[in-house]
């Protein structure tokens, strides 16, 4: 039994790896940060569990196959793919900065794709897994300020709800996460104060449990969810006229 955690080297990908310690034989951890790799080795040392990290920029397809490819002949019997990847940089309406919008769809849309190129077609040859994308409450709608992160966290939506059919039909199941504010050094850049912001501790045990579960919406915290689902039904003209109080801009 394998649990991959793509982006898994800090924030919510290495907790939720944490929770896996001694409940997989085999734990691989991926991300850039080769340096991470030694502590993060030592930090998760566990008895019954073999931590590998491989190096892999989800952004480079050959990079990414390869790495993938040659992890499926070594760790066959794969339970868990977690797709925690993720790249957030605020943005100005105006001042149109396209590479961040290129980076931010690059490594949050793009980079999942690259991964599902090799994953997907394994885990319908093996009839059976999960995969699971950590989204956010900032793909729900258009939020001020998130003109970039937004749209790539609304494809990964989109798109687990594309797949979620035929996985099923091949005993695969989907997990779409969408986090509220967690404390991580993507959030460490927000000058703004974050409502029910958690720590990552906490949310990869929510997510845990929700995909125990084998839930397919993994929405968090609870109160966050109840008011962004209900602005998402609302017709337009109110929804628009709601968040420009809700939301302060920097333009
Ligand atoms: N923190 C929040 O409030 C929050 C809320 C909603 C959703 N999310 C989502 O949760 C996920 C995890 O974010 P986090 O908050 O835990 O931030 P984080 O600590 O910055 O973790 C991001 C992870 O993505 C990896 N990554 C970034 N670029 C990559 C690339 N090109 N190739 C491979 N891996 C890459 C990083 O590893 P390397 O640097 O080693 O490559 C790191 O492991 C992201 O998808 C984020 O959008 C976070």
């Amino acid at each position: 039994m394998s649990v991959i955690i793509i982006g898994g080297t800090s924030g919510i990908g290495l907790e939720l790896a944490k929770k896996y310690l001694g409940k997989t034989n085999s734990l691989i951890i991926l991300g850039r940060s080769e340096d991470k790799f030694p502590q993060i080795k030592n930090e998760l040392a566990n008895d019954s569990t073999n931590i590998i990290c491989k190096r892999v920029d989800v952004t480079n397809t050959d990079e990414s196959q390869n790495t993938l490819r040659e992890i499926i002949t070594n760790y066959s019997d794969l339970d868990l793919v977690v797709y925690s990847s993720g790249f957030y940089k605020p943005n100005n309406t105006f001042d149109v900065d396209l590479d961040l919008y290129r980076k931010t769809i690059e490594v949050n849309f793009m980079g999942l794709i690259n991964v599902m190129s090799i994953i997907l077609p394994y885990l319908k040859k093996q009839q059976k897994g999960h995969i699971a994308m950590i989204s956010s409450l900032a793909g729900f709608f258009g939020l001020p300020n998130s003109s970039g992160y937004g749209p790539s966290k609304a494809a990964m939506m989109n798109y687990s709800e594309s797949i979620y059919n035929d996985c099923k039909k091949n005993n695969i199941y989907v997990s779409i996460i969408n986090p509220g504010f967690v404390k991580t050094r993507l959030t460490d850049q927000n000058k703004f104060e974050m409502p029910f912001l958690m720590s990552a501790e906490k949310a990869a045990n929510i997510i845990y449990n929700g995909l125990e579960k084998k839930k397919y919406d993994i929405t968090f915290p609870f109160m966050m969810s109840f008011i962004f689902k209900t602005l998402r039904i609302l017709p337009k003209p109110i929804f628009l006229f709601l968040i420009k109080y809700m939301v302060q801009t920097n333009n």
